[in-house]
């Protein structure tokens, strides 16, 4: 029995839970908490070298509580029992009492999992959805085995959002099985051959701006809660969620959506109204799931309470917002609008990584540059060359979109066709 592997693997469990109860002390960026996420990461990659021979075929260590105990690979931890009680007692509400341990575990995989144990203690979030954030392993690094789920057939998801959109705007029940039925088909899709619906956000010639949009940044959304280890359920409910995001939109006239020039005044507090608005006719939709209020409520509140609607003191965006945050501030930058080019990936990156760490969480700016948005840029990029005529900027719109500082999607991304959804 490899003795020091299982001690190095109690300290690393031990650091995850200094971790999750730092953060929810001195909040996620203070450097003691960034110190003891990344003693974990490197204890738990440590450990799980010297007891590789207990991973699974995917590569992972799992460590599970039962009955106040702690066990790795049907071996006992007592030194770990103390835990069962706090962090396993922690990890249960984001699905389940068990820690799957990657081959490399980074700080900012820890950081994720912390913050995802924090957002579910207090948010609206019912329990039949949990999170397993716990699995710290890239899904999408994995080269999965292609299944054969059909392809999404982009002429039907808005066919499908179009009529979501229309009932949740008339007050009336949202066609549940048709939105999770192209969930679950995306959802497919990604866990066979992620690159295959990537195809999809690269969409281009659909003469609905709001369509495309918002199947661009379900897509980006889902691949993101995928990579970030999330549970099928929950990579499922925010694919629903994104979908439904900016459905508030629906009550901002058309001239205000239709705007070339930036929003001023009244405008601005109209447009500014959407989130608030689309949360309200979710719930009053009837059969909205709780995570798409949610996200409706939070896409454009920030870390650091700005953003909008105005967050309280203790309100922090829930981790499928911030998700959803992260796509369509990317879908927005990168699309390709009459009055100004989408911009080039790097540029993308470097203005949203202005707010890594302050309004953004860091981490996850970090895994979907890293993970998801190269990946997709490829194509879109060819999709971008045979768009050329249709949708791309002139070089006069291109140099002012540069000097554009104001990233919000509603600044960088409104559109100028009427959304019609
Ligand atoms: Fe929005
Ligand atoms: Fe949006």
């Amino acid at each position: 029995m490899n003795e020091l592997a299982y001690t190095t693997l109690v300290d690393g469990l031990r650091a995850v839970h200094a971790s999750i109860e730092g953060m929810r002390v001195l909040g996620h960026e203070h450097p003691a908490v960034e110190a003891k996420c990344l003693a974990a990461a490197t204890l738990l990659t440590r450990a799980s070298e010297g007891l590789r021979s207990r991973r699974n075929a995917a590569g992972l260590l799992h460590v599970v509580s039962f009955d106040g105990r702690v066990a790795c690979g049907g071996v006992p931890l007592p030194a770990a029992a103390g835990l069962a009680s706090t962090l396993f007692a922690n990890l249960s509400c984001v699905g389940g009492p068990a820690l799957s341990i990657a081959s490399k575990v980074e700080a900012g995989d820890v950081a994720l999992l912390a913050r995802a144990v924090l957002a579910r203690d207090g948010t609206l979030i019912h329990a039949t959805h949990p999170v397993r954030a716990c699995q710290v392993v890239s899904q999408l690094a994995q080269t999965g085995t292609a299944t054969s789920a059909a392809p999404v057939d982009p002429q039907r998801a808005g066919q499908t959002l179009h009529s979501a959109w229309e009932s949740v705007r008339s007050g009336s029940h949202i066609p549940m099985h048709a939105v999770d039925s192209l969930a679950e088909q995306m959802h497919a899709m990604l866990r066979g051959d992620a690159s295959a619906l990537l195809h999809l956000s690269a969409l281009k010639h659909h003469d609905q701006y709001t369509f495309v949009h918002t199947v661009n940044v379900s897509v980006l959304s889902a691949s993101l809660a995928q990579a970030c280890g999330l549970s099928d359920a929950m990579v499922h409910d925010i694919a629903v969620g994104a979908m439904l995001h900016d459905v508030g939109k629906g009550l901002v006239p058309e001239h205000i959506l239709n705007k070339r020039g930036k929003l001023e005044g009244t405008e601005l507090a109209v447009m500014r109204r959407h989130p608030l608005d689309g949360a309200r006719m979710l719930i009053d939709a009837g059969n909205a799931p709780d995570m798409a209020i949610v996200i409706a409520y939070e896409h454009h509140m920030h870390l650091n309470r700005t953003g909008y609607p105005l967050p309280r003191q203790d309100h922090f965006p829930h981790l499928a917002s911030q998700i959803v945050q992260v796509a369509d501030m990317y879908d927005a930058l990168r699309t390709n609008r009459p009055y100004r080019a989408g911009m080039p990936i790097e540029q993308a990156r470097e203005i949203m990584f202005q707010g890594a760490g302050v309004s953004h969480d860091k981490a996850l700016l970090d895994w979907f540059f890293e993970r998801i948005a190269q990946r997709c840029a490829d194509e879109r990029d060819l999709s971008d060359v045979a768009a050329n005529g249709e949708a791309s900027a002139t070089t006069g719109e291109i140099a002012s979109a540069a000097a554009t500082p104001d990233v919000t999607p509603e600044a960088t991304a409104r559109p100028t066709t009427a959304p019609g959804l």
